[in-house]
């Protein structure tokens, strides 16, 4: 049975099956692991890793401890109450189907530019701000319209463009943070721009590295975390950025509890776009496919966030993230309180009621007509998640109605 423990409930013996520290942000360099002595147990600690899971079928039982399962619900129920502290959100002015052609454009210019600044500072030169500026202006103002389309089609990336898409996602993420803050227009610019350019200095990282299929070593880990230096360096270069950018590239791997890189800095001390910009960046990085492993679906990402906000991560902020992303964001199987089964097709002013494309009868287990059901409408609840294993890849032609349809995207 996998259960979580606290790293004080280590002890020699007991079997680790997942470090839980995927808010490294990095592939950190061990996955599962018995432990065998207190030297282990010292390691993990100095890791900054204040909670495990454990397989008590391969090791060593520990009591109190929640299963896995226990875990998962509770934090169910809390983001679902997190929810409800905000219902209501502003209808987008323009429905997901209609903004996704003019976003399309957009991210299709974003790869432009963020391949000829990579270039750039592979080449020793500076990037070109006013380029950037012109950008991030467009992304704003997509993400405005519908805070959704952007979002989603930065999740269709080929596999040798992670950082690119990667920069051009954790953007456009934190300019949904920013529209649904009302944080000021200037603002929620610089902080995009930061963003944008908050992993540039990976362009200094040797590719054997950056690309590695395994897991890094210590020693790789180390020469990988200097990225964040690189970043800084490489915006301090380019005049006319504002200082948010330059700090978001230098401290996006800082963590609340002080257990982030490079400076160890902690609490407040880590500016606000700093502490946005890491739970966008965190977010990004556990729900994509990476060469050494799969995503999480965003739901498992946005639990995963909420669990880690106990110590990495700014709570308020994580939970107006959530909030931001939505507890059901697009392409999140759910079961309705009346049995039928769906996926989340769009977002409404009720955070808890979305547009849901039903297609299947749970109660009578069979496979029903395609219906687009307006939640908000109807005032009918999600029951809960589902899994996206229930739904495999060779059942989804049960609720895809054209295969250039957006939803479900994974
Ligand atoms: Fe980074
Ligand atoms: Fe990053």
């Amino acid at each position: 049975m996998i259960k979580k423990i606290k790293t004080e409930q280590l002890r020699p013996g007991i079997f680790v099956h997942d470090f839980n520290c995927d808010w490294a942000g990095e592939n950190i360099f061990i996955s599962k692991a018995l432990i065998k002595d207190e030297r282990a147990i010292k390691i993990i600690r100095s890791w900054g890793i204040k909670e495990v899971y454990i397989d008590t079928d391969l090791g060593l039982d520990v009591e109190p401890a929640k299963t896995a399962y226990e875990v998962q619900q509770e934090t169910n129920r809390n983001l679902h109450k997190l929810a409800q502290r905000k219902r209501t959100a502003t209808p987008p002015p323009i429905p997901l189907k209609d903004e996704v052609q003019m976003a399309r454009t957009i991210r299709n210019e974003a790869v432009v530019t963020m391949r000829e600044a990579m270039r750039a500072v592979q080449e020793g030169k500076c990037i070109d701000p006013d380029n950037a500026f012109r950008l991030v202006e467009k992304m704003q103002e997509s993400v405005t319209r519908n805070k959704d389309a952007l979002i989603l089609l930065t999740r269709i990336r080929k596999k040798d463009e992670y950082t690119l898409m990667h920069s051009i996602s954790v953007s456009s993420l934190v300019l949904a943070f920013c529209s649904s803050c009302d944080i000021s227009y200037d603002m929620t610019i610089n902080l995009a721009m930061g963003s944008l350019f908050h992993d540039i200095g990976k362009t200094r990282i040797p590719n054997s590295i950056l690309n590695k299929p395994g897991k890094l070593d210590q020693k790789e880990f180390t020469i990988m975390k200097k990225h964040a230096e690189y970043s800084a360096k490489v915006l301090a270069e380019t005049t006319e950025l504002p200082p948010e950018a330059h700090d978001i590239a230098l401290h996006h791997h800082e963590r609340y509890d002080g257990t982030g890189y490079p400076h160890g800095l902690k609490g407040d001390t880590i500016e606000f776009g700093s502490r946005i910009a890491a739970i966008c960046d965190v977010y990004d990085a556990i729900t994509s496919i990476r060469c050494y492993k799969n995503g999480l679906d965003r739901v498992q990402g946005l639990r995963k966030l909420y669990e880690w906000s106990d110590h990495y991560f700014d709570k308020e902020l994580t939970y107006k993230f959530i909030r931001s992303i939505g507890v059901y964001p697009i392409g999140t199987y759910v079961r309705l309180a009346n049995e039928l089964s769906g996926v989340v097709i769009n977002s409404t002013e009720n955070i808890l009621q979305p547009v849901v494309r039903i297609f299947y009868n749970d109660k009578k287990k069979t496979a029903i007509q395609i219906q687009e059901i307006d939640l908000s409408k109807i005032g009918i609840n999600i029951a809960g998640y589902d899994s996206p294993e229930k739904w495999s890849s060779d059942k989804m032609h049960i609720f895809q109605q054209n295969k250039n349809d957006l939803s479900p995207l994974h």
